[in-house]
């Protein structure tokens, strides 16, 4: 089966660094058997979140704009490939606007099942926390990240030396990505991840009258008793570290309710 794999562009500009990486990492992909499609946000209607919590306490947000349409692209696809520039050290203002809009879904998980990748592109600084940023939202997401690729954007213009290199580099990095895809649906999540969970789950649970759509997702997805989104194994002693750590985020969130 040919594997979906989202382009999500935070950059603005069309034929900029972040496109000539997009068409480079996509050209060591096989064409039948992968596909993809790239959304640049420039193209869309994403407005600013309102800050009204309506998604925390419901189903979803309620500014009608193509946010909707986007996270449906990303519900339907296997891979997801973060594109952004780095603007004041940080992802650019397009990307966090959308981060924002789809942040319920930290809440309401329903991307814990996609592979992703990050590519940055900068002219000088900043990969260093923008990676770190994306990874951990990835990862609070409920994604796998397979990686992210730091790009200079001039030498990736103009260097023939550079562009070999990271040529090179992508041709790695877009086998882990591969690797990552094959493995399907249902794969063994790092401990990280079932941590992750285990935080978002006890906040539905000790939330529930602040949040109640929270309670309800969750319920209704019979995740409340579970470790993980489905059936994994944890060793005994991931069992008492569980244990632990859900004892530490009830207590931070006695305090914070
Ligand atoms: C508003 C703005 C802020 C930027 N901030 C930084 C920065 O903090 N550090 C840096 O090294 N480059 C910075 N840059 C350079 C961009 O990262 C670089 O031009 C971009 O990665 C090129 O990607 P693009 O052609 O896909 O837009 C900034 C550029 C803009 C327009």
């Amino acid at each position: 089966m040919v594997k979906k794999i989202l382009v999500l562009s935070g950059s603005q500009q069309k034929n900029g660094a972040g496109a000539q990486s997009i068409e480079m990492f996509m050209a060591k992909f096989d064409s039948t058997e992968y596909s993809f499609e790239t959304v640049f946000l420039s193209d869309y209607n994403v407005a600013p979140c309102r800050g009204c919590t309506v998604c925390f306490q419901k189903e979803g947000c309620i500014v009608k704009d193509d946010v909707p349409l986007i996270i449906a692209k990303m519900i339907a696809a296997d891979g997801i490939i973060f594109v952004t520039p780095v603007y004041a050290m940080n992802v650019s203002g397009l990307l966090k606007t959308f981060i924002d809009r789809i942040s319920y879904m930290l809440h309401k998980p329903a991307l814990y099942e996609k592979q992703s990748y990050i590519i940055i592109t900068t002219d000088v600084g900043g990969i260093k926390p923008v990676s770190f940023y994306m990874r951990y939202m990835m990862n609070a997401f409920g994604m796998y990240n397979t990686g992210c690729l730091g790009v200079i954007a001039k030498k990736i213009k103009e260097d023939k030396n550079y562009q070999k290199k990271i040529s090179e580099r992508m041709m790695i990095e877009a086998k882990k990505l591969k690797d990552s895809l094959s493995r399907g649906k249902n794969y063994k999540p790092k401990f990280t991840q079932i941590l992750r969970f285990n935080l978002w789950k006890t906040s539905a649970i000790m939330k529930r009258d602040l949040y109640p759509g929270d309670y309800q997702y969750w319920n209704k997805r019979e995740w409340l008793t579970q470790h993980y989104y489905y059936p994994v194994k944890i060793n005994p002693v991931q069992k008492i570290f569980l244990h632990i750590f859900r004892r530490k985020i009830r207590k931070k969130i006695e305090g914070s309710v």
